[in-house]
């Protein structure tokens, strides 16, 4: 007999939204329910993907291309995919990703302006029809968010850009939600902890079969 695929959920947000505190809650939230589930990230996931994003944030005298950039995204990503992401959602697993491809639409595509139709193809080309199952966007003023990340810790390759940059990708990641809002939640992590949980609950109890 056949398992249902799992729940493929990734957290989305800029820099200083909250991104581990509420990963910890919803981590929380499926192990009281029972959720047979994985938690992972990207870049990352496995140890050849782990490599490429300590390439991909280290911070380096060369200027990084933007092309180059997108392609280490993404070829981390096809590794992840296939040594994780699949094996786990194919065996019924649920999985919980710490960004997904929403950040290269917003980092690579909004930040560093790439066209989105390029990112549209190797999205394709290395995921197929997979698209997560519910996007959790947490959405702040990066102005609020790097105030919020300067206080932990050293800035890596991304932390280190400037404000302007950090509007595109808030902005390129409200765009992708509000074109398809049914698989978007966009959370407002101005509020207080409390507020914004609640609705990752609520967001988490909508995908309950
Ligand atoms: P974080 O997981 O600690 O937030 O760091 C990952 C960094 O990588 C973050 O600054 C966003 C960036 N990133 C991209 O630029 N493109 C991507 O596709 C992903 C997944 C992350």
């Amino acid at each position: 007999m056949e398992l249902p695929r799992g729940m493929f959920i990734t957290l989305e947000g800029g820099e200083g939204v909250g991104k581990s505190t509420n990963l910890k809650f919803l981590i929380d939230w499926l192990t009281d329910r029972g959720i047979d589930f994985v938690q992972t990230r990207e870049p990352g996931g496995t140890p050849l993907a782990e490599q490429l994003r300590e390439l991909l944030l280290q911070k380096r005298e060369e200027s990084v291309d933007p092309t180059a950039e997108l392609m280490m995204v993404f070829a981390a990503r096809a590794q992840h995919l296939s040594q994780v992401i699949l094996p786990a959602l194919n065996s019924g697993k649920w999985v919980i990703c710490d960004r997904f491809t929403d950040a290269t639409y917003a980092y690579q595509g909004g930040g560093r302006g790439l066209d989105r139709n390029l990112i549209a193809q190797l999205e394709q080309t290395v995921q197929g029809d997979l698209r997560p199952d519910k996007v959790l966007l947490l959405d702040l003023d990066p102005e609020v968010g790097l105030e919020r990340a300067a206080a932990t810790g050293e800035a890596d390759r991304f932390e280190s850009e400037q404000l302007e940059f950090f509007h595109k990708v808030r902005n390129a990641y409200r765009a992708r939600a509000s074109e398809a809002p049914a698989r978007y939640a966009i959370i407002d992590a101005s509020r207080p902890l409390q507020q914004v949980q609640q609705q990752l609950r609520e967001e988490m109890e909508a995908l309950l079969p």
